[in-house]
């Protein structure tokens, strides 16, 4: 059955106190619509451990540095209502703009350190849009757990941080990145390649597997980073923006993985901007 789309708060509000009122849990995934398997996966696990769910779906202004890729952002609204239809998804919360940013809205929420690093230092004032964005979320829709997908390690990390550090009482818990056949983390802006650039966007992944392998070996992460960008340069992408192993709790940059780490990477294929991570277990 396909849930109902609310756009207003001020009926989000008035289910979820029915819903507290029944000492029922609300879970919520927060999105940016276009979704797909990976987004899917996020709604089933809330779906398995809720028992109400609400996915919303808001293409955040503050969290674009580039007009153009906010410009170009898909927007399907109608498929992703279809796709949730598979689901026991209770409501889509699609708020209008207004609802997020009032006129004369002032306040943005800047988690300090952790958005120091890689996303941070390639895109000023993503981190801000998507924080702010985040935590209007869970407070409008009270949601006792939240979703989010590890294919953003940084941004699970500064939510995490977010929540705790403004005692929003919320549990935010992070899912396994959901990857095509080729390897290639599923992303909306995928959407965007032609089938021959997403191939060699697969390498992206399979670069990152010999590094980690390596890693395993003993060898030397930087040796290993200038080897897998060459290679991907010479795949077709046309500029490596970061290709690094970040401590897992702390993200500070490791050139061993000395404690458990993840290897993070954002390029750029074809005009578009990827970005992908794996875990880099800790080295004894
Ligand atoms: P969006 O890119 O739509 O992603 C929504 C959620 O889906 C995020 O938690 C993201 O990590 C997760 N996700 C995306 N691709 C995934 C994949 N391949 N496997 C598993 N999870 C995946 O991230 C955002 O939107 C926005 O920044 C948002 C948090 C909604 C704030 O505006």
């Amino acid at each position: 059955m396909t849930a109902p789309i609310l756009r207003r708060l001020a009926d989000l509000r008035a289910l979820h106190a029915d819903w507290i009122r029944a000492g029922e849990t609300v879970g919520v995934v927060p999105t940016m619509g276009a979704l797909h398997a990976g987004h899917l996966s996020l709604v089933e696990a809330a779906c398995a451990e809720c028992d109400r769910v609400v996915v919303t779906i808001f293409v955040n202004p503050k969290q674009f540095n580039n007009p153009e890729d906010l410009a170009n952002y898909p927007r399907t609204e109608l498929e992703d209502a279809e796709k949730l239809s598979g689901f026991d998804v209770d409501v889509i919360y699609v708020p209008d703009p207004d609802q997020i940013y009032p006129e004369g809205y002032a306040t943005t929420v800047t988690v300090e350190g952790l958005t120091d690093v890689m996303e941070g230092r390639f895109r000023p004032g993503h981190f801000d849009g998507v924080s702010t964005v985040v935590a209007k979320l869970f407070l409008q829709t009270g949601a006792h757990k939240a979703y989010f997908g590890q294919k953003d390690y940084q941004q699970l990390m500064v939510v995490k941080r977010m929540a705790r550090d403004l005692d929003i009482p919320i549990e935010v818990i992070g899912c396994p990145t959901v990857r095509e056949a080729s390897g290639l983390a599923m992303s909306s802006r995928n959407l965007r390649l032609s089938q021959e650039a997403l191939d060699k966007a697969a390498r992206l992944y399979a670069e990152m597997q010999a590094i980690a392998a390596g890693l395993q070996q003993g060898e030397a992460l930087a040796d290993l980073v200038e080897r897998a960008s060459a290679r991907l340069l010479q795949a077709g992408f046309s500029e490596i923006e970061y290709l690094e192993l970040a401590s897992a709790t702390d993200l500070k940059p490791l050139d061993r993985p000395t404690e458990a780490a993840r290897l993070c990477a954002a390029a750029w294929m074809d005009g578009i901007r990827l970005i992908d991570n794996i875990e880099i277990p800790a080295l004894n």
